[in-house]
């Protein structure tokens, strides 16, 4: 019986490193500043969020959203092995505290790619004690935070076994030179290049470690993983190709999913298996990120999910469109959301929808150039302003925040 609660949650989402700023302790801190750097710039003063989240909650409620996905930054709150920082945890109290205030439900993320160096320097999720490590940081991060009520253990778990090779591909023999120098260890300890073997064991044992010692201290908590899930399709001689995707990015982490009480999913487009490769559909247009713009993706994604995992509670906790064509990002939403309404009519038991992102952010290697928000900052003075598009999730999430969805509405 899973913990979620009844509704529908509509929200938002953001994670720690692309949006507060300053968080030098972390690897990926690190390789930004590695000369050359696999990263586009450094992510600096990001948008400030760790200084200006009650005036981004009040955005958000101002939406008309009733809940907000962010992460916790386990390399604030543990800076050395076994040492936690009281003060990183009052900040982050301080801000599921001012969810309750103004009734958002908060969905916190405890590991959204980044880390502190000195996990990094173990060997991340290669390392033995990652499993119990990264537990461990929960279970004291839970101890301490009051108001959780829907946690994802670790972002997008499978993203290494879907991408590495496209990471890799990325990375010059420079710039993984200077960034192995920069961690002090192998590039396969930062997350996006973690090996699949590591994913496969360690990855899926830290998740589970997690969900029980955040159960440990808050029983009535709803965990669960977040996944990349594109819609695999095929055109005739690539129905192999798109099942051997399958089978190997996503079925293993949702066969583990039916433990939690839920599935964070996260789709933002589609892929063409063919006889000779894969890649965006031909015919669809490119977004700003190179992927196909298609919003029809997520809907099919929880009809897949709902066929094969039937009962399986879905979150779609990122879906967005990427780009400074907003009137396109407010039409992408709807059909968006058109193709999970259809997906929950046809059985899939999706329970709420997290655009991705509330705020333009870093977009880790790429840096700031691509616009996922809802509300757009200007990073010279870190003003808001809030794009048309969120106008209209506005209206389709109105009614009541939180509360059913179309079509049952
Ligand atoms: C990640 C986000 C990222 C987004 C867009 C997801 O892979 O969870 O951190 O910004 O996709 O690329």
């Amino acid at each position: 019986m899973s913990r979620l609660p009844a509704g529908f949650l509509w929200g938002a989402a953001t994670a720690a490193h692309q949006v507060e700023g300053g968080n030098v302790n972390s690897d990926c801190w690190a390789l930004e500043h590695a000369s050359p750097s696999l990263f586009a710039e450094p992510s600096g003063d990001a948008v400030d969020q760790y200084h200006r989240f009650d005036d981004d909650l009040a955005l958000l409620a101002d939406l008309g959203l009733g809940a907000y996905r962010f992460s916790i930054e386990w390399a604030r709150i543990e800076p050395e092995p076994g040492v936690f920082s009281q003060a990183a945890l009052d900040h982050y109290q301080r801000c599921l505290d001012a969810c309750r205030r103004r009734e958002l439900t908060p969905v916190v993320t405890f590991h959204h790619f980044t880390q502190p160096r000195w996990m990094a320097r173990l060997g991340g999720f290669a390392a033995e004690s990652f499993p119990s490590r990264f537990a461990a940081y929960c279970g004291r991060a839970s101890a301490r935070l009051d108001g959780l009520e829907i946690c994802c253990t670790i972002n997008e778990l499978n993203l290494p076994v879907m991408a590495g090779r496209y990471f890799h591909d990325r990375a010059s023999a420079e710039a993984r030179a200077a960034a192995e120098q920069a961690l002090g260890a192998p590039l396969s300890s930062f997350f996006l290049f973690s090996d699949e073997a590591a994913i496969l064991g360690n990855g899926l044992a830290a998740h589970a470690a997690a969900r029980v010692a955040i159960q440990a201290e808050r029983p009535g908590v709803a965990v669960g993983m977040t996944l990349a899930i594109s819609d695999e399709v095929a055109e005739p001689g690539g129905e192999a190709r798109r099942d051997e995707r399958r089978e190997r990015f996503y079925a293993p982490f949702l066969d583990a999913a039916p433990e939690d009480d839920f599935v964070g999913v996260q789709t933002y487009s589609r892929n063409e298996s063919r006889a000779d490769g894969a890649g965006p559909p031909r015919g669809l247009p490119l977004t700003t990120m190179g992927w196909a713009d298609c919003p029809q993706a997520i809907g099919a994604v929880c009809d897949w999910i709902g066929r094969r995992w039937p009962g399986l509670p879905m979150v779609v906790t990122e879906n967005g469109y990427p780009g400074a064509d907003d009137a396109r990002r407010a039409v992408f939403i709807e059909e968006a959301l058109a193709g999970i309404g259809a997906a929950r009519a046809a059985g899939a038991d999706v329970r709420g929808y997290f655009y991705w992102s509330l705020l333009d952010n870093f977009e880790w290697m790429l840096g700031y150039q691509q616009r996922f928000g809802l509300v757009g900052v200007d990073r010279t003075n870190q003003r808001r302003t809030v794009k048309p598009s969120a106008a209209r999730l506005r209206a389709l999430a109105l009614v009541q925040p939180n509360g059913p969805m179309p079509p049952d509405r």
